[in-house]
């Protein structure tokens, strides 16, 4: 795992666009594992900016989502559907149906479940993952002892989670309580996982996940048997991290060609 202090969202916004513009580079049909929420909104930014003034293009990329609430309209407002819609694949030059979201209406959700899996399985996998990590440890949304081998499922979430997204729909009563999620264990397939957070409510979980025991209680604690993730954060989210000077060091001497 390889953590980098950055200045700001901006400079971690235009890290991880490096990644995935070298990544489109290279694979013109990359597939794409991407977030919702806040933290990758600085990603998103930047790569809109680099396709309009730069020609980056997504034409043949292919993208999958994390997660979905289960039981919101595909078209309401907050379904993660239409956040990733408005938020960036909108915005870019890549066609709707390249777009797969896990389906939190289905009639069946274990089968829908199934059929996410196997959609990512037939692409070929997730090249490049960017995650968020909630404010419990969460990454997609497996909440505290989620199964660190899980695959796409139905989740509770925790009450916390619902707390921290309430924002989002003018209250809590009217956050779901339950989603679908691809799982830790689906996540892990991913090649190369990029997680970004900013600001001092993700330092503890950071600390965690970064430098506690690998353990279900903090599921992205999981990422540590990973073998290629880049955690980029801003100082305050990196607030608590013990070996904070350590990281600074070794990001600042690592040779340019290295990359991430
Ligand atoms: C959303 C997701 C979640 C968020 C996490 C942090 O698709 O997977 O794990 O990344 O809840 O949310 P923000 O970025 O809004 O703080």
């Amino acid at each position: 795992m390889e953590v980098v202090i950055l200045p700001g969202a901006k400079q971690i916004g235009a890290l991880a666009a490096d990644v995935v513009e070298s990544l489109l580079a290279r694979k013109a049909d990359a597939v794409l594992g991407l977030a919702t929420g806040s933290s990758p909104l600085p990603v998103y930014d930047e790569l809109v900016r680099r396709h309009r003034e730069q020609g980056l293009s997504f034409a043949g990329a292919r993208v999958f989502t994390l997660d979905e609430y289960v039981g919101l309209a595909p078209d309401h407002p907050q379904s993660y559907r239409e956040v990733i819609r408005r938020d960036f694949t909108d915005r870019m030059d890549l066609p709707a149906d390249r777009v797969l979201c896990p389906d939190g209406a289905a009639q069946d959700l274990p089968a829908a479940c199934l059929e996410y899996e196997a959609a990512i399985r037939s692409a070929g996998g997730v090249d490049v993952q960017l995650l968020g990590v909630g404010t419990d440890g969460h990454i997609g949304f497996n909440e505290p002892v989620s199964s660190l081998s899980s695959r796409t499922r139905i989740k509770t979430l925790l009450e916390q989670t619902r707390r921290d997204n309430s924002r989002f729909f003018g209250g809590l009563e009217h956050v779901p309580r339950h989603v679908v999620t691809q799982g830790l264990g689906t996540i892990l397939e991913a090649r190369h996982i990029v997680l970004v957070a900013a600001g001092a409510r993700k330092a503890e979980a950071v600390h965690d996940f970064v430098e506690g025991p690998v353990a279900a209680i903090c599921p992205a604690s999981v990422l540590q048997l990973h073998p290629h993730v880049s955690v980029l954060v801003d100082a305050a989210a990196a607030s608590a991290l013990q070996l904070s000077e350590y990281y600074r060091h070794s990001y600042n001497g690592k040779p340019a060609w290295q990359g991430l």
